[in-house]
Parts: structure tokens; sequence; C-alpha cells
């Protein structure tokens, strides 16, 4: 068995490993958390939730957060307060984690796939557009999708891999077409477009604080809004809907989505140094670029002139034509070196989990997907551990490109 097979989902990695994405802690994180268990303020509640709230709010540009157990619930929480019901629909990426789709069934609602564009591998503005004004009607005070007849609700984006999705034109659709829109920014704290920070486009937007993500809390999240109804009903609703604390009377299903106060702390001691984080995947994804670029075949991840790009989880494609080899038996190669690396996911049009009913095709969700390979890029990877991947590439690359009489 190739001893990166071995590795558990979460798991920290054997030392000789050089992981894909692990957490940094070396900041107040001890300090912090110690002082919530020798208070004994560690449970939903607490002056670091608060703190931790204002950090968010402060970065995405937003005038509220609200901490939530995990990015997924966020997600959840966002689309109820959309109102988006039953048998509505909401168009996501095709080309991201299930998560997303997963919080539009927990709404009862279907999620409409949409294609990457090749360029920075998000969400296709374009293909959204044309989605709205192909793929659906008009009934004069709702959008239908005109194969399932459903109504359209709202648009999630997903910014992946710490770039941003070009946001205005899909802002500007949802306008004319009164849909909400939902920022599903997990993988994009720290990134900018146009200059602001993500999650502060949309109606509302969402983080995930999961151990891969730029900063962590083991497992958190958040969701960010400008509107005051929207922050109290999400406070409400991740708190069981508690309309009388006293008599425990609830006015509404609810949900027990809220962060410990002990999260929390870390996520505080974590967001301190979130400037620092960023420079570092920067720094990896320079190094990597420079160190690989003449490598044949293999393609680098491009910021738009509009985008600040965190590099959160650095991914190259392999043209296999011309690199002499696909990204699959690179995955093999370097797990053999125990360097963990990692294909994107399955394009979510195709996974057996959902269905891409009344979804537009998605070919170039398609192409990425086989052609993309994400390399260790811990904001802690030592440069010792860049050269050993570097190495390690450059290495098989030139072995597969030499004549084949040579070899
Ligand atoms: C794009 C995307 N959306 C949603 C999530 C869900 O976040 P969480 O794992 O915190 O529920 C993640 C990451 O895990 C993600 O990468």
């Amino acid at each position: 068995m190739n001893p990166s097979e071995k590795l558990a989902p979460g798991a920290p990695p054997p030392a000789d490993f050089v992981p894909l994405i692990v957490p940094e802690i070396r900041g107040n994180e001890w300090q912090y958390v110690k002082e919530c268990l020798d208070t004994n303020w560690v449970s939903s509640v607490g002056a670091y939730v608060e703190r931790f709230e204002s950090m968010a709010a402060e970065r995405a540009g937003t005038r509220f957060a609200v901490a939530t157990v995990n990015g997924t619930s966020a997600l959840h929480t966002a689309l109820l307060l959309a109102g988006v019901e039953r048998d509505d629909e909401v168009l996501v990426s095709t080309l991201t984690f299930i998560a997303p789709a997963n919080a539009i069934r927990y709404a009862g609602a279907w999620p409409v796939f949409i294609d990457a564009e090749p360029r920075y591998w998000q969400i296709d503005p374009a293909a959204v557009v044309d989605f709205l004004e192909r793929g659906c009607r008009w009934d004069g005070k709702e959008l239908r999708n005109r194969t399932t007849g459903r109504r359209v609700k709202a648009i999630m984006p997903v910014h992946i891999l710490g770039h941003p999705v070009d946001m205005y034109p899909i802002v500007e659709a949802a306008e004319k077409y009164s849909l909400f829109v939902i920022e599903d920014a997990t993988e994009g704290l720290g990134a900018r477009y146009r200059g602001k920070g993500l999650g502060s486009f949309g109606h509302a937007g969402c983080f995930s604080f999961n151990g891969n993500k730029i900063i962590t809390t083991g497992g958190g999240g958040m969701l960010v809004t400008n509107d005051p109804e929207w922050a109290a009903r999400a406070r409400y609703l991740t708190t069981q809907a508690k309309d009388d604390p006293i008599e425990y009377i609830h006015g509404a299903v609810g949900y027990n989505y809220r962060l410990t106060n002990i999260a929390a702390a870390m996520g505080c001691a974590q967001m301190e140094q979130l400037e620092a984080f960023v420079q570092a995947k920067r720094q990896i994804a320079k190094r990597y670029r420079e160190s690989l670029a003449s490598v044949p075949g293999l393609r680098f991840p491009e910021e738009a002139q509009w985008a600040f790009s965190t590099y959160w989880m650095y991914t190259v494609l392999i043209d296999q034509e011309e690199a002499g080899f696909d990204s699959r038996a690179l995955l093999r190669e370097l797990g053999a070196c125990k360097i963990q690396c990692r294909p994107l996911w399955q394009p979510i049009h195709r996974s057996p989990a959902h269905d891409p009913f009344g979804s537009p095709a998605c070919p170039k969700a398609d192409a990425l997907h086989s052609q993309a390979l994400s390399l260790p890029c811990s904001v802690g990877l030592s440069s010792a551990d860049q050269d050993r991947v570097i190495e390690a590439v450059t290495h098989f690359a030139s072995k597969q490109n030499m004549p084949v009489k040579a070899r």
C-alpha cells in the first residue's frame, strides 16, 4: 500500500511525512484556552465568543457576525435566513467540497450545479447569468427553472482554494431576479475581492475554522451579514430558537449550532495571526511557482487582477500530454515519497449523493478535476520540506520526459 493511503483525514500524519495541510499553533492559543478552563467559561457563551465574532466581522467588513459550530451549520442557517424552502432551488458551484450542496438539501431545497471558469477555477459568473437567462423563466413574480419548474431562490457562490469568485456579475444578476446571495467563504478568510474582505458581497457570508482552514478552532464556523434582522434571527436559530430562557419556550424549530467559548478562545488567538499566516501561504505559493516553473505541463494558480488570494490550498494542474504523466500518477509518486497530496473534490454534479437534474452541463469542472493536484502548503511548511516536494516533483517529471531510449 502506498504510505499516504494510510493517513486518516484530520489526523496528524507521522513525523516522517510532509503533510498536506495542518494547523499552526504558535500564538496565544494556550493562554486563552487555559483562561476558559480556569474560569469555567467553557460552554456556548462567553467573552471569547463575542470577541471572536467582532474580529470576524471586522475582517469581513460586515456589521455583524454570529459564531457557529462549523461552516456547514453557518451555510444551513444562512439558507434559512434567506427563506429557502422545500423544493426551492439554489445555484451553487459544482467544483467544491460537498458541504454547501448538503446544506441546501438540509433546507429541503435542490442544488443547481454551475460550472467553473477555467482561469481561476471559481464558479463561472457567465454560466450563472446564462442559466438564469436561458435556463429559467420569469413567471411574473418568481424565477423558475425551465426543466424542473421549481422556484429559484438563491445563489451560493463558493470561493475555492483561497481565491475569490468574481462577485460583481453574480450580485448584479441576483439583483435583477430578486435572488439572495450567500457566499461560501469557508476557504476564503484573508482573501479579498476588489480590496474588500469576502463574505460582505452577498446577503450573508460563511466561514469555516475546520482543522485544514487558514485559521482553525478545531471545528467552528461564522456567519457574517450587514443585516441586523438576519443577525438576530441567526443568533435565535442557532441557539434552539429560545423565546423564554426561564420557562424554556421555543418559537420555532431551532438548532444547537453555537460555538463554545473554548473554541472561540482558540479562534481569537488564531485570528491575531491571520496576516502572518496569509503571508506564509503566499510565500509558499511564490516558491512553488518559481521553483517548478520549468517542469513541462505544470500550470499554476493565477491571481486575478481584482483579487488578493491567500493560496489557502496550493493546487496545480497537470497537462498530461505535455507533462508525460497525469495528476494521479504524480499523486501516487509523491505518496510513495511520503509527501501527502490530494486531488480536488469530485465535482458535485457527479456525486452519487446529489441529483444534477435541472443543472446545466459542467465540462470545465470535470477537466479541472482530472488535472488538479494540491501540494503540501501548511502555514508552517519548512523550507526543507518545500525543497523535498519540489525535488520529488522535478525528479518524477524529468524521468517521465526522458526520451524512451535513455530510460
Ligand atoms: C467550500 C467549503 N464549504 C463548506 C465547508 C464546511 O465547513 P465545516 O467543515 O466547518 O463544516 C468547507 C470545509 O470544510 C469547505 O471547504
